[in-house]
C-alpha cells in the first residue's frame, strides 16, 4: 500500500526521502515521487512511473535538493497508474502526500472547481492539495489551515505537506492510516512507517486517530481530534536498523523463511514459567478479565485468518472456549450474535489493516465484553485500540507473502490456548505437554528448513502448471489453505485447498495429471482417513506431493512424491508443516521467474478497504 516519508532539516534532505522510500518497497506500489523545498522558496516536484530506481534514475538525471521535503510510493486506487496520478499533488504554494481514499472527493472536486481550482490529476488526493490551498488563504498558519481542512473529509488519510512560503514546517494528519514522527537532532522527520526512518532515527512518537501535528526542526506540537494540544509518549525502537535488509538472501521471504526458528524463539522468550503461560504475558490483569471468558470470536484477514482457523482447533478442542472466526471484511458489515461473556481477537501482522480495524470497532460498539490483537507491529492500531496485546516478535516482515509472522501467530494463540484453557478444561498436564511442544519447536522448525533442497528439485514438476489442490483434514486443513494462498499470491498458479475429505463431493471431477495434488500428512487421529482420500486421487490419475510424518507410511512411486516432515507433537504440528509448503511456494516462484517479494496487484499493509 501507499509510504509516505517526510523530513525537515539543516541539511539536503533528498537522499533521506530517496532510502526512505526503499525501504517501503515491501509495501507495493506502482509509482513514486518526491517534493522539496529550498532557500528559493519554489516546491521542485519529480514523480515516476514504476519502481522507486526509476525515481532515483530520474533525479540523478535532473537532480533536486531541498532542506525540507515529502516523498511517497503510491498504490492506484483513484485514477490509473500515470505519472499525473502520483504523488506529491500540488496546489500553487502546496505540496501534498496521501495514504487512504477520500470519500467525498467528487463533491469537494466540484465545490472547488467552482472556485477557479483546475485539477491535473484523477486522484481523491489532489482534492486535497486544492482544499488545503483555499483554507491556506484564511488562516493564520499552516496546521490550522490543515485542522479546517480535515475537518471536511470523509474517508481514510495520513497525509503529509508543506507550503513553500513556510518552507522550515510540515504539517500532518491522521485518520484511518499510520503516521508516526521521527526524532532527530535538529531534525525531525515524518513517514507511514517507522521502518522508513530507521537509517535516521530511533526515536519515534506515534500519531493517534484525529491528531493533527506540525514538526519544524527542532519542534513537534501536536492536537488532537478536537484541537487540544497533547503530548504523545516518545518511543525508543527496537526495531533493528538492518531489519529492512536481505542479508545474504536472495529474497526477503526466503531470509524470513529461514528466520522462523529465531522469530518463534523470541515469541516464547519469558512468557512461559512452570509448565504454563506467565499470567501477565497478555498484559496486566488479562488473567482477571480470561477467567470468565466463555467464547472468543477471531476476526482477520488473509494468512492471518488461516491462523485463526487452526487456533478454533485448539481453543475448542483442547481449552473447551467456543469459538467462531470469520473474515474481516464479511464481519464487519453483517448483523452479528454477540454471545455472553465473549472476547473478540483480532490477529494481524501490520496492525493496520483496514478491515480487521473496523471489524474491531463494531465490535468493541455491539457489546464484546473485551479485546486482543495478537500482532506484529508494536504502536499499531489494533495494538493502540485493543484492550490487551500480545506482539508475536517476529521482526520486519518485508516480504509481501507472509511467513514469519504466521508461524509466530500460531505460536502466540497457542499460548491463549494456554492463558484462557487453565481457567476451564485444560489440565496441568495437558498445559506442560502443550509448554514442552512449543519448547521442541524452534529445533524442529530448523530440521524442516534442511528440507529446502529436496523441495527446490520438487519445484521444477509445478512451474509449467495452471492449476494445484491442496489438502489437509482437521487443524492441516488451514495449513494447506495457507499452502493454496502462498503458492497463488506468489508464483501466480492457480491453487485451492479443500478439506481433504470433501474431495468427493466435487473437486475429484477436477483431478487429471496436470493438477498437481499437495497433501499435509502428520501422524496423527485422522491419518487413516486421509490415506482414503489419498487413494481416492491416486485412482482417478492423480499426481500426489505429500509431506508426511516418517512413520506415517508413505512410499514414494509413479504417482506419488513423499517428502518426510519430523516426527513432531500434534498439536504443534500445523506449524511445523507450514514451513514445507513455504519452501514449496518461494522455489515455484523463482522458477517462474515472478517478483517473489513484491507479487504483482499486491501490498504488504492493507490500509484501504
Ligand atoms: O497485516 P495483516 O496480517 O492484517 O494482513 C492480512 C493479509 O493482508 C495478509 O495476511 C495477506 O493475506 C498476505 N499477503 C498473505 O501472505
Amino acid at each position: 500500500m501507499c509510504g509516505i516519508v517526510g523530513a525537515v532539516a539543516e541539511r539536503n534532505v533528498v537522499n533521506i526521502l530517496l532510502e526512505g522510500l526503499k525501504r517501503l518497497e515491501y509495501r507495493g506500489y506502482d509509482s513514486a515521487g518526491v517534493a522539496l523545498v529550498d532557500n528559493s522558496q519554489h516546491i521542485q516536484r519529480v514523480r515516476a512511473v514504476g519502481k522507486v530506481q526509476e525515481l532515483v534514475n530520474a533525479i540523478e538525471a535532473s537532480p533536486v535538493a531541498g532542506t525540507t521535503g515529502i516523498a511517497h510510493t503510491r498504490w492506484a486506487t483513484h485514477g490509473s497508474v500515470t505519472e499525473a496520478n502520483a504523488h506529491p499533488h500540488k496546489s500553487t504554494n502546496i505540496a501534498l502526500v496521501h495514504n487512504g481514499i477520500i470519500e467525498n472527493h467528487a463533491p469537494l472536486r466540484d465545490m472547488l472547481k467552482e472556485k477557479g481550482y483546475q485539477f491535473t490529476s484523477d486522484t481523491d488526493t489532489e482534492v486535497m492539495a486544492h482544499l488545503m490551498h483555499h483554507e491556506r488563504q484564511s488562516s493564520g498558519s499552516l496546521v490550522e489551515a490543515l485542522q479546517k481542512m480535515v475537518k471536511q473529509l470523509d474517508g481514510a488519510y495520513g497525509t503529509v505537506m508543506f507550503d513553500q512560503n513556510d518552507k522550515d514546517t510540515m504539517v500532518a494528519a491522521r485518520s484511518g492510516s499510520p503516521l508516526v514522527i521521527g526524532l532527530g537532532f535538529e531534525e525531525n522527520f515524518i513517514a507511514s512507517d517507522q521502518l522508513a526512518l530507521l537509517p535516521v532515527t530511533r526515536r519515534f512518537i506515534f500519531l493517534e486517530e484525529g491528531d493533527v501535528a506540525e514538526v519544524t526542526k527542532t519542534s513537534v506540537r501536536i492536537f488532537d481530534k478536537d484541537g487540544n494540544p497533547v503530548e504523545r509518549e516518545e518511543i525508543e525502537s527496537d526495531v533493528t536498523h538492518d531489519a529492512g535488509d536481505k542479508g545474504v538472501y536472495r529474497h526477503y521471504m526466503l531470509k524470513e523463511i529461514f528466520e522462523q526458528p529465531i522469530s518463534v524463539r523470541n515469541t516464547l522468550e519469558g512468557r512461559l514459567a512452570n509448565g504454563t503461560v506467565i499470567d501477565d504475558a497478555f498484559g496486566h490483569n488479562a488473567a482477571d478479565v480470561f477467567k470468565d471468558i466463555e467464547h472468543v470470536q477471531i476476526i482477520a484477514c488473509g494468512t492471518s485468518y488461516h491462523a485463526g482457523m487452526v487456533a478454533r482447533y485448539w481453543l475448542e478442542e483442547l481449552a473447551g472456549v467456543a469459538c467462531n472466526i470469520e473474515i474481516a471484511s464479511e464481519f464487519r458489515y453483517r448483523k452479528s450474535f454477540v454471545p455472553k461473556n465473549a472476547m473478540i481477537v483480532t490477529i494481524s501482522q501490520s496492525g493496520e489493516t483496514a478491515d480487521t480495524l473496523a471489524a474491531l470497532r463494531l465490535a468493541k460498539e455491539i457489546g464484546y465484553k473485551s479485546s486482543l490483537t495478537i500482532c506484529n507491529v508494536p504502536g499499531s492500531s489494533l495494538v493502540r485500540e485493543s484492550d490487551f496485546n500480545f506482539m508475536t516478535r517476529a521482526g520486519a516482515e518485508i516480504g509481501v507473502a507472509s511467513t514469519k509472522a504466521f508461524t509466530t501467530q500460531l505460536v502466540s494463540l497457542l499460548m491463549l490456548v494456554l492463558a484462557l484453557g487453565k481457567h476451564k478444561n485444560l489440565s496441568a498436564e495437558q498445559q506442560q505437554n502443550i509448554v514442552a511442544a512449543l519448547q521442541s519447536l524452534p529445533n524442529k522448525l530448523e530440521e524442516s528448513l534442511d528440507l529446502a533442497n529436496d523441495i527446490e528439485k520438487l519445484a521444477e514438476e509445478f512451474a509449467d502448471k495452471n492449476h494445484s489442490l491442496f489438502l489437509g483434514r482437521g487443524n492441516q486443513y488451514p495449513i494447506a489453505m495457507e499452502g493454496a494462498l502462498k503458492l497463488k499470491e506468489i508464483s501466480y498458479i492457480h491453487a485451492e485447498a479443500y478439506a481433504a475429505g470433501e474431495l468427493k463431493h466435487g473437486p475429484l471431477a477436477l483431478i487429471d495429471a496436470e493438477m498437481p495434488i499437495i497433501v499435509v500428512a502428520p501422524n496423527n487421529d485422522l491419518l487413516e482417513k486421509l490415506k482414503s482420500n489419498v487413494e481416492e486421487v491416486r485412482a482417478r490419475g492423480g499426481i500426489l506431493y505429500v509431506f508426511a510424518d516418517k512413520d506415517a507410511q508413505f512410499a514414494s512411486d509413479d504417482t506419488m512424491r513423499v517428502l518426510n516432515v519430523s516426527h513432531i507433537d500434534e498439536v504443534v504440528a500445523p506449524i511445523l508443516y507450514t514451513i514445507p509448503l513455504q519452501l514449496l511456494s518461494y522455489h515455484v516462484a523463482l522458477i517462474k521467474g515472478t517478483d517473489v517479494d513484491q507479487p504483482r496487484n499486491l501490498a504488504k499493509s492493507v490500509t484501504v478497504e
